[in-house]
């Protein structure tokens, strides 16, 4: 087994459990600076760990912006002290209140959201202003994910000049996500990236020659970062979220992103065996993302041959080629094929440093509700 997963006093550990190594959390947030050219370039997604230490831990390498996706995650950025926080969501229902709620009692965070259509918008500025409140908003464009956003265009010009003349409201710029380009090629990603982004830059030229401030463009996750990281320009900002913790799909997909290193691993024991070639863990969906499809849902670290057989709530089934030497009771260790579902499944993690284990954190915004 790699000797960076090394964890001593195993036996005493409760399976199945999420294990943090804190150097490599350290070294992929100092990859991420490096690549980004300076902490002030990056707006990295909390939604994959939801952990206040991490954020520190992010906070004290310089990154002062930080994106989420729910009110609980935006709670939790402020409580670790992020300064400026965008809810990379649009705000329906209860949650515009909660939004000016968030604004009112956490005033040292600056806190900001989405917008993709005129009603909500309008709900939002109402919300704000009648609690004498105000918040930048950021028009959310749609570039090919078809999954929240406006096309670029007439309309999205439109909303941006709705966000204008918006008591409550400033106009925060605009963010362009792409989780659908997920080419394994960086030369696939880069040529998918390219023509859809340059409609992006347009527009915000565009509205800044109508006199409209976009004082920032927020763009991709971890697999499109290579390419938007060599781009220059002002109020670029990058918001991979997957690679501070890194795992077993993107790290065995995209070879260009190789100084990212998995930083989270499950621990699990082997709970029965069925059969001779047949090890059951106490690694179900509850303890590890149910996605990909089944069959390929961890890298088992100390296993050589095998195959997932069945993956139901509290079990994993492995099967192997020969029979293996495992008693119930043993450890193995896993690599999650995806991590961000994973760690929402756990209360906390383990932190291993030097070999030990030396702290616990709490998976925080797990939680759909903090306080708010
Ligand atoms: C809006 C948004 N931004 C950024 C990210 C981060 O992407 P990744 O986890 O691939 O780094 C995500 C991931 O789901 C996202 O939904």
């Amino acid at each position: 087994m790699d000797p960076r997963y090394h964890v001593g006093g195993a036996e005493k550990l409760l399976s199945p459990s999420l294990l943090f190594f804190k150097d490599i959390i350290h070294h992929n947030i100092e990859r991420m600076i490096a690549r980004a050219g300076s902490p002030d370039r990056l707006r990295p997604h909390v939604k994959t760990h939801k952990t206040r230490e991490i954020v520190c831990m992010q906070v004290n390498a310089g990154i002062t912006k930080h994106k989420c996706a729910t009110i609980a995650e935006a709670e939790m950025l402020a409580q670790a002290g992020a300064s400026d926080i965008l809810i990379a969501y649009p705000m329906v229902g209860p949650n515009i209140e909660r939004f000016a709620k968030l604004i009112r009692i956490y005033p040292e965070s600056k806190f900001s959201c989405l917008v993709d259509h005129p009603k909500p918008l309008e709900q939002l500025s109402s919300a704000l202003h009648s609690a004498g409140l105000s918040a930048e908003v950021l028009v959310d464009v749609d570039i090919g994910q078809h999954r929240t956003g406006i096309a670029v265009g007439p309309e999205a010009v439109k909303l941006y000049e709705q966000i204008t003349r918006s008591p409550g409201l400033r106009p925060g710029g605009l963010h362009a996500y792409d989780g659908h380009n997920h080419q394994e090629k960086l030369e696939d990603r880069e040529n998918a990236v390219v023509g859809p982004f340059d409609a992006v830059l347009e527009m915000r030229v565009s509205l800044m020659d109508r006199g409209m401030p976009v004082p920032r463009v927020v763009a991709g996750g971890t697999p499109t970062f290579p390419v938007y990281h060599d781009m220059h320009h002002d109020g670029l900002e990058f918001s991979p979220g997957t690679c501070v913790l890194n795992d077993h799909g993107y790290g065995s997909k995209y070879a260009d992103l190789s100084d990212f290193t998995p930083a989270a691993v499950l621990l699990t024991r082997v709970v029965s065996r069925p059969a001779p070639n047949r090890i059951t863990l106490d690694l179900g969906h509850k303890a590890v993302a149910g996605d990909p499809p089944a069959g390929r849902r961890v890298r088992m670290l100390n296993l050589g041959e095998y195959r997932e057989a069945t993956h139901n709530e509290e079990h994993l089934v492995l099967e192997t080629p020969d029979p293996v030497k495992a008693e119930p009771g043993d450890v193995f260790y896993a690599l999650p094929t995806h991590i961000c579902p994973t760690c929402a499944l756990h209360k906390f993690a383990y932190v291993v440093s030097e070999g030990e284990v030396r702290e616990q954190w709490t998976i925080a915004s797990r939680d759909r509700v903090i306080t708010i």
